[in-house]
């Protein structure tokens, strides 16, 4: 096990090497390499585990964003077949991977970025999002949990499983990065590209707090998970 240091002298070393490789659109990121995806992504298996258990039981609809292949929601559909599934993935195909190793499933595919989507007024029993947010600004995702806030039904839960930075040096390291690299290689600002700007613990639960959330459990190993729960009855 990696002390935080070495960590972050390993991090830095990685900004370093690769300092002069392009950063990619995101989609064209994901499309690129799909062939290898799921086995590149092996390393989360015990987590795709956790956000399945972590969503109760007693959800029937769920959306997902950034669904990706849908590794968290093949653990979901083991647990419970019935679940009906809204996935929102900018990626074509990543989503028609999906669809391909589901086809007998309740799924609705949507490609579209999920910060222009229409999340509806409380449709969700569960949201869940697994690897896809931290590579957007507090900004941007300050907006876009109060639309989820919005979308789940009250009593629900956003279940949001992610990497999140050890410290605030690791928070500072990566954006400021981000930030240089999109100025070098002129990336317009409404472009996303494939960089980790992941927030630290602290951060992350103080933007879900802001737009409404109540904190109800954080399972911090491996990816870390966070369950958020609307309240029963909100006050308005
Ligand atoms: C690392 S993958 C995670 C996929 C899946 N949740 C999993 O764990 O296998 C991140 C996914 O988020 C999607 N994504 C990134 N930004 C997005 C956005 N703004 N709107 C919709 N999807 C997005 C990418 O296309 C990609 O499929």
């Amino acid at each position: 096990m990696k002390t935080q240091e070495e960590y972050l002298q390993g991090l830095k070393k990685w900004l370093r090497d690769t300092e002069e490789v392009p950063l990619e659109e995101m989609s064209e990121f994901f499309a690129k390499r799909l062939g290898d995806y799921e086995e590149h992504m092996s390393v989360w298996e015990k987590s795709y585990r956790l956000i399945a258990e972590a969503v109760p039981d007693e959800c029937r609809k769920i959306l997902d964003l950034g669904c990706g292949t849908g590794l968290e929601l093949d653990q979901i559909w083991k647990r419970n077949p019935e679940t009906e599934v809204t996935g929102v993935d900018l990626c074509r195909d990543m989503l028609d991977k999906l669809l391909d190793k589901h086809p007998d499933k309740r799924f609705t595919p949507v490609c579209q970025d999920y910060f222009q989507y229409d999340f509806g007024r409380e449709q969700w029993d569960a949201v869940i999002s697994f690897e896809s947010l931290h590579h957007f600004w507090p900004e941007c995702k300050k907006e876009l949990y109060r639309k989820i806030y919005g979308g789940v039904k009250a009593g629900g839960v956003f279940v949001l499983g992610d990497y999140i930075a050890c410290c605030d040096e690791e928070e500072e390291l990566l954006r400021e990065a981000c930030l240089e690299r999109r100025k070098r290689f002129q990336i317009p600002e409404d472009r996303f590209v494939h960089f980790d700007i992941p927030l630290t613990m602290e951060h992350e639960t103080a933007l879900l707090q802001e737009a409404g959330f109540r904190i109800e459990n954080i399972m911090d190993e491996n990816a870390a998970i966070i369950v958020c729960r609307k309240a029963d009855i909100v006050i308005l």
